[in-house]
């Protein structure tokens, strides 16, 4: 059984997740990272793209340790890259090909690929799954979260909505191929939103929770952007 799966984004108001310079900057507010902060609590492991990392080099770190894993087809993670240094564990999930050099602590694991010659998020799941891990949370970049929600392989989406437009062509919530008509937009199921230090939280399901297309998952769902919310991995 795959595990459930929450993805989760900070955006500026017309949807972009990093400025035109590409470089990280922050988007989220104290109040929205604190609620980040309870998330990756909630998590038993975060899954980032080899885009975010090359960009942003995030360290993915929790107190306690978590499973961090990266999407990486061609093994392009850099050698020097903060999620290559243990502790705690990281999981490279790669295209059968590629070639990682991985110090201890860190885990090549090779799978399929998918139609666009991407690491196939369905066999990688089940793999987590039989890994123990529950509980995952995706957290970009807009690549990734454009395959999870095109493939109908999530539980919940939330993003935070700050009060800021940046415009341009930086990267934007969904990337990859997107929509060439109306049938292929990914359709949500909108939950509740919330208004916070610096802008909205939105939360959305798929249209058919457990559908066909949306395979089933394991474990509790993330919850809220209430405070309180995730501190004890329960949905409140
Ligand atoms: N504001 C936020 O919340 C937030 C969060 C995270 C990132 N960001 C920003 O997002 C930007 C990075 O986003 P991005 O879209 O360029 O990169 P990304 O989504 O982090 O990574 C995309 C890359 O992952 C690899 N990949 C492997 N398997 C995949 C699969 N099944 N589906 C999709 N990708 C797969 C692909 O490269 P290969 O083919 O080489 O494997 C793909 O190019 C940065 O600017 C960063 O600052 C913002």
């Amino acid at each position: 059984m795959r595990p459930r799966v929450a993805i989760n984004a900070a955006m500026s108001l017309d949807g972009r997740l990093s400025l035109n310079t590409g470089e990280q900057t922050r988007i989220s507010s104290d109040e929205d990272m604190a609620r980040v902060k309870r998330l990756r609590a909630w998590a038993d492991a975060i899954l980032v793209g080899v885009g975010t990392v090359v960009s942003d080099d995030p360290r993915l770190t929790r107190a306690d340790g978590v499973l961090r894993v990266v999407l990486d087809t061609h093994g392009r993670t850099p050698e020097g890259a903060l999620v290559m240094r243990a502790p705690p564990s990281t999981l490279i999930a790669t295209g059968p090909d590629a070639r990682v050099n991985a110090p201890v602590g860190v885990e090549v694991r090779r799978y399929p690929l998918d139609a666009d010659g991407h690491v196939d998020l369905v066999p990688l799941l089940e793999d987590l799954g039989a890994m123990g891990v529950q509980r995952l949370l995706v957290e970009g970049g807009g690549g990734v979260i454009w395959s999870f929600l095109r493939s109908g392989l999530f539980d919940e989406l939330t993003v935070f909505v700050a009060d800021m437009v940046i415009g341009g062509r930086a990267t934007s919530l969904a990337m990859g191929e997107g929509a060439f008509s109306l049938d292929e937009a990914v359709r949500l199921r909108s939950a509740d939103i919330t208004r916070i230090e610096g802008g909205f939280v939105l939360r959305y399901s798929p249209p058919e929770q457990g559908g066909p297309s949306a395979g089933r998952s394991a474990g509790p769902a993330p919850g809220d952007a209430r405070p309180g919310a995730h501190g004890d991995g329960k949905r409140v």
